[in-house]
Parts: C-alpha cells; sequence; structure tokens
C-alpha cells in the first residue's frame, strides 16, 4: 500500500484527491494537511510516503522542500510558482525523496500539448487562448505556459500576450490556434470535470519513487 498524504486537502482539488485515493486500491490515505482543516503539513509528514499538493503558488514550494527534507515524495499539481526556485531546492535537499511536477494532470491536454508541437513545425504562428474558473490565482496559467514553452522547443512561434479568460461555470480549458496561408488550425480541450485529472494524479503517486531523477516535470515523461 502506498501511503499518501494530500496537501490542500480541503481545496476544490485536494478534496478531490482525497476521494481518489480512498477508492484507489494500492493506496491508503494516512492524512489531510490544510489550515482549513487545522492541520498543517508538518502533522502529517510522518505518516505518509507520497504527499499530493494542490495548494497555492506562494505555499506550493515551501510545501515541497518540507517533504524533500522529511524523505517524503511530493506529487505536485500547484501551478504558478516558479519552477528554477523548485529545482534549486530538489538540488539542495537530502537525497532520498523525489518530485513530480505537472501543471496538467489530464491527459488530453497532455496529448494537446504533443500534437501542437507536431503542429508547430508546419505552421510555426499560433496563438493560445486559456480559460478557467474565476477563483484561479494564478494568470496566464501553468498549462499555458508550459505548452508554450513546448511550441517554441519545436520550432513554433507562440504570441505574446497569451489570453487568460477567468469565468464562473469553467473548469479548466485551453484553445491553441495556429495560422498558415489562407488557413487556421485550432485544437481544443476541456477539463469539465476535475476527475479528468485523478488518473494522471494516481499514476504519478505510483511512480514518483522509483524515478530516475529526483525532478521529473511534466505528466508526458510517465506515459
Ligand atoms: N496540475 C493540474 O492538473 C491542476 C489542475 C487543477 C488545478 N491545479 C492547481 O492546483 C492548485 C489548487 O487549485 P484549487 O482549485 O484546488 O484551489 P483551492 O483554492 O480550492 O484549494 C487550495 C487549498 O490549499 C489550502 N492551503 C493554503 N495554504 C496551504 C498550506 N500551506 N498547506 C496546506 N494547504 C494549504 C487552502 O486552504 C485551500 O483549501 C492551483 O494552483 C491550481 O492552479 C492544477
Amino acid at each position: 500500500m502506498i501511503r499518501v498524504a494530500v496537501s490542500g486537502a480541503a481545496g476544490r482539488m485536494g478534496q478531490t484527491v482525497c476521494a481518489a485515493v480512498e477508492g484507489a486500491e494500492d493506496m491508503e490515505l494516512t492524512g489531510r494537511a490544510d489550515p482549513a482543516l487545522d492541520v498543517d503539513l508538518d502533522g502529517v509528514l510522518g505518516e505518509a510516503g507520497v504527499v499530493v499538493d494542490f495548494t497555492t503558488p506562494d505555499t506550493a514550494l515551501e510545501n515541497a522542500k518540507a517533504c524533500l527534507e522529511a524523505g517524503v515524495h511530493v506529487v505536485l499539481g500547484t501551478t504558478g510558482f516558479d519552477l528554477e526556485e523548485l529545482r534549486g531546492a530538489v538540488e539542495s535537499a537530502p537525497a532520498g525523496a523525489n518530485c513530480f511536477v505537472a501543471p496538467n494532470f489530464a491527459i488530453g491536454a497532455v496529448l494537446l500539448m504533443q500534437a501542437s508541437q507536431l503542429i508547430a513545425k508546419h505552421m510555426p504562428e499560433c496563438e493560445i487562448v486559456e480559460l478557467h474558473h474565476d477563483r484561479k490565482l494564478d494568470a496566464p496559467s501553468g498549462t499555458a505556459k508550459r505548452t508554450a514553452e513546448l511550441i517554441r522547443e519545436a520550432g513554433g512561434s507562440v504570441h505574446e500576450p497569451i489570453h487568460s479568460v477567468r469565468l464562473p461555470g469553467l473548469v479548466a480549458h485551453q484553445e491553441v490556434i495556429f495560422g498558415g496561408e489562407g488557413q487556421t488550425l485550432s485544437l481544443r480541450h476541456d477539463s469539465i470535470d476535475r476527475s479528468s485529472f485523478m488518473p494522471g494524479v494516481l499514476l504519478a503517486v505510483r511512480r514518483v519513487a522509483d524515478l530516475p531523477d529526483r525532478l521529473t516535470v511534466g505528466l508526458e515523461k510517465l506515459l
């Protein structure tokens, strides 16, 4: 059994992750950390083999550091923090625990990123529109920033700015529109329910302990 604690357990994603872990036959939910539950992360680290963090941009980095210092693997879904700072924290933490980060755990979003890289080789000019619920703290989304990075690596030209729409009713959506001579090509992914992220989160929980690198970024690395 993999012993899993959830950080941000009272949040929208955290509650969904707790239910998914409880429903997984090979996992045991050992702790729920969240200021809203009056339980801090330190209070759940002792029992956990893996921590899943879906919190806020300003706390995720400290939480990841605390996990690594305690020798507990961490799966980080929070977006909006500085990935280079995390890289530094992983390098300076004692060996023994790994960190897995993904800006998007939905398979459809990962496939959209990969298809975008393929298209960018032939139709480089593009714009990204990301649409999320109105309680989201960061903009543009971590998914949009990662998509832009991957498109640029593939030789594409992502126009600035990335467009961020925030409205009630939305969950997590993204469109990449490529423009060429006399034609456009649009890719769109819609997470219409937070359950879309759960197979990816559970996969990361199962794999994080055995990853070859101490820091791994992107769900595509596990597929
Ligand atoms: N990677 C993905 O696939 C993916 C998908 C959806 C959302 N997200 C990201 O996940 C994060 C959480 O999103 P949400 O909609 O659940 O937010 P939310 O506001 O509903 O939940 C965040 C929770 O974190 C708690 N929290 C704050 N500080 C904490 C701390 N120090 N320790 C423990 N818990 C703390 C809050 O009390 C809150 O309950 C955001 O950064 C969002 O962008 C990522």
